[in-house]
């Protein structure tokens, strides 16, 4: 039996709204007050709830005034020149590459933030793969940089620090391993008890290896992703335990952050393209958000269209989009070698839809072949990423054939996990054995080009010199 401590769960839950010191710290910089409101139905909910009460549906988190174009002292000058000098303080929270734009997240005392200094991630110029794609300019804006090596430690630090404010000691999350991961590690630092369901055989062991470093009771359980989802949903109604799923809209409101260091990285000129890989689809809905934030707050005047890639066996919001026109979500039965897209019933597929619909961009599917070879190419660009992240290049490749993309556009992949998140995969690419007895098998020959096998020699300098003879040649 886990010892969960009760005395420290609010006994009122609806106490938990806008702590006053917040609102005081909100008036003096300008920070406009968030509501949690439902997508669905537009009713406020309370600010620890996931769903609305009413039509169940998710849950966003909306700004005073943001909507009519009211956004009081939010002057996009002043903001850019803000942001930009909080990088020479000392203080942790402006060190953050997330809470450095703390004017455009939901008010959390200075006290209360958990940062490990996430965000601040490069954006990196990737001629060979632009070339590959058939395009002038692809960037990758790689959140693999962060902390834990993913994009989660962004919305993870925004979510955990509010966990912590309203006064819960635990936290627990449902995760293909790189939520896991992020939690566990904010979890430790602040002094909260983190809980992971985990799909057991299939999430790469590296991830796993992080949420018992930093402390997480770790459970595998025998099912997949969408499974531990379905028992973690059960858990949090009986325990007094916060959930750190992307369905947490304050997960989603540290990762918009990305979009806004994106634009300041690109002298806030939006980019053609922003293309993000699709698995349980809070990422792509956090980038569209941020982006209509950014529009809304006279940052940017028009919006880049964003592209939603998923793997051939991990489909569902591409299936929704063509056959139901994004009306209906049509789960699948997931199965993909990029294991963190590994997810068949997507919680945040309806902001998703929004986003794409909203930016005009589309939806495509990679098969498993394509994404290895691109996460080569990506690896080749001396860049790296986890297969995951590389569906982006994969979907820029066909999105070029397709003629949504035109070669002269600027494009941006959004990289989404280090390299070394899943090095038994890249082993394998390289070795040529990762489709070895698979169903790709006949088409994995097609990547012989981008393996580098490592060479067996004997311990002899002419056997290394010959070697590099024959390289040069
Ligand atoms: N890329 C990586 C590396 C991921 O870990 C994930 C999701 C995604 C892309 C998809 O992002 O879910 O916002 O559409 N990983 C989750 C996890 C599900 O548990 O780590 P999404």
């Amino acid at each position: 039996m886990i010892g969960i401590d009760r005395r420290a769960y609010p006994a009122d839950r609806s106490a938990i709204l806008i702590v006053p010191a917040m609102s005081e710290q909100a008036t003096k910089v300008g920070i406009s007050v968030s509501q949690l409101r439902c997508i669905g139905c537009g009713r406020i909910a309370l600010a620890d709830r996931f769903r609305c009460e009413y039509c169940r549906d998710l849950l966003e988190i909306i700004y005073a005034g943001w909507d009519d174009g009211n956004s009081g002292e939010l002057a996009p000058s002043k903001l850019k020149q803000l942001w930009r000098d909080r990088r020479e303080s000392l203080d942790p929270a402006d060190q953050s590459g997330v809470w450095r734009f703390r004017e455009i997240l939901p008010e959390i005392s200075h006290e209360q933030i958990i940062t490990i200094r996430e965000g601040n991630t490069p954006i990196y110029e990737l001629p060979h793969c632009a070339k590959s794609a058939g395009v002038k300019h692809v960037f990758a804006k790689h959140q693999g940089m962060n902390p834990t090596g993913s994009f989660k430690d962004a919305g993870m630090t925004v979510a955990a620090s509010f966990a912590r404010q309203a006064g819960y000691k635990w936290v627990a999350c449902a995760s293909t391993g790189n939520t896991s991961a992020s939690m566990a590690a904010y979890a430790a630092r602040g002094g909260l008890h983190s809980l992971v369901l985990i799909p057991d055989g299939k999430i790469s062991w590296s991830k796993l290896s992080q949420s018992l470093d930093y402390g997480a009771i770790t459970c595998q359980l025998k099912t997949d992703f969408d499974g531990c989802v379905r028992v973690l949903n059960e858990v949090v109604e009986r325990m007094p335990v916060y959930l750190l799923n992307s369905v947490n809209p304050y997960r989603v409101e540290g990762q918009k952050t990305a979009a806004f260091e994106l634009l300041e990285q690109l002298n806030w000129e939006p980019p053609d393209h922003i293309i993000v890989p699709g698995g349980n689809l809070a990422n792509s809905s956090a980038i569209g958000k941020a982006l209509r934030e950014m529009k809304q707050l006279g940052f940017i005047s028009h919006l880049p269209k964003i592209s939603v890639i998923q793997a051939e066996g991990a489909n569902p919001l591409v299936r929704a989009v063509r056959e139901t026109r994004g009306e209906k979500l049509i789960p699948v039965h997931a199965d993909t070698m990029a294991t963190a897209i590994r997810i068949g019933n997507p919680a945040s597929w309806k902001k998703a839809v929004r986003v794409i619909q909203e930016t005009s961009g589309t939806v495509d599917e990679v098969s498993e072949v394509e994404i290895a070879i691109a996460k080569a190419e990506i690896g080749a660009e001396g860049i790296g990423c986890e297969p995951a992240s590389a569906v982006t290049l994969a979907g820029l490749k066909k999105l070029v054939k397709r003629g949504f993309v035109k070669p002269n556009e600027l494009v941006v992949l959004v990289l989404t996990g280090h390299l070394l998140k899943d090095s038994e995969f890249t082993l394998k690419f390289h070795r040529g054995d990762l489709f070895t007895g698979t169903a790709h098998e006949g088409e994995g020959a097609l990547s012989k080009a981008q393996q580098r096998a490592p060479l067996v020699l004997e311990p002899n300098v002419n056997a290394v010199v010959d070697l590099l003879r024959s390289a040069e040649n």
